[in-house]
């Protein structure tokens, strides 16, 4: 339990907590919240949370069913008090090129990364929209920016959020609720470890979660990291189309 007048949060849901980013994020979170709700599928790592401290509170689940995440919101709700700030992070990737086109997986990936957060959302935006504050921070990803090779089962998925979180802002805002993007670049966490393409600007889980702390306490709408990297990939971006996939076929399919 964070030291009275320390913290920023009364009760935190992070889903996505059993590893990666979500696990360092509650790790670090504990030292702001009264309250952090850890949400997966992997009952193992959230119990080792929850060990940890006892203002951590397991919730397993999976985001993909709708009333087991409206259950869990209320519970949260109910046990720890209204949720101030849920970092919406749990998310699935493969990497698919149009060679090995799998319906299946491309579902799995709408499913987890957009319907995930739609059912968080579900649960959460009455909730908030009564209270009139609280805020919502969704883990998107700089492979959102624009198309890029390799990702038909995940850039469009995390393009998807990127425009959602843009919507939620435009309504919520004038609501007192806060809405936060979070885009990493590359992060180390079992998600990555496979991936046999080089992968600039690579940040270890627990630096990604000390900048998306420091951007949901600095009051950014994007939290873009690392540096480097974000500004490559904005830069990507703003380019002309014709330029855009020139560098793309010269830089990214002789990688
Ligand atoms: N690592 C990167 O380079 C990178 C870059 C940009 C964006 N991101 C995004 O950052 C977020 C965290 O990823 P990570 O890198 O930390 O990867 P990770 O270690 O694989 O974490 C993914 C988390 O999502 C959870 N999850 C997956 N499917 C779920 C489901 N159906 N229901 C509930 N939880 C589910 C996993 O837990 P269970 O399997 O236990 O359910 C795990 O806790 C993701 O949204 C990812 O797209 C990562």
């Amino acid at each position: 339990m964070p030291a009275a007048g320390t913290q920023t949060w009364n009760t935190v849901w992070i889903t996505g907590a059993s590893s990666g980013i979500g696990y360092e994020l509650a790790r670090l979170l504990v030292e702001k919240a009264a309250h952090v709700a850890v949400s997966a599928r992997s009952t193992g790592p959230l119990q080792e949370l929850s060990d940890r401290s006892s203002s951590i509170r397991a919730v397993p689940l999976d985001v993909t069913d709708a009333g087991a995440v409206a259950k869990s919101v209320a519970d949260i709700s109910e046990g720890c008090g209204a949720i101030d700030l849920a970092v919406l992070n749990a998310g699935a990737w493969s990497m698919m090129s149009v060679d090995e086109f799998d319906i299946d997986a491309v579902r799995r990936g709408v499913e987890v990364n957009v319907m995930g957060v739609m059912n968080a959302l579900d649960a959460l935006l009455p909730r908030m929209l009564a209270r009139g504050k609280g805020h919502i921070a969704i883990v998107a990803s700089v492979a959102g920016y624009r198309g890029l090779p390799r990702s038909l089962a995940y850039g469009p998925t995390k393009a998807a959020l990127i425009n959602l979180a843009e919507t939620l802002r435009t309504e919520l805002e004038p609501r007192g609720i806060r809405v936060s993007l979070i885009s990493p670049g590359f992060v180390d966490t079992p998600m990555t470890r496979d991936n046999p393409f080089p992968m600039p600007g690579l940040i270890s889980a627990s630096e990604a979660a000390r900048r998306i702390v420091a951007g949901l306490e600095g009051r950014r709408f994007e939290i873009a990291f690392p540096f480097g990297f974000s500004c490559v990939m904005k830069l990507l971006r703003a380019l002309p189309d014709w330029l855009y996939f020139r560098a793309i076929r010269t830089f990214v399919w002789k990688a």
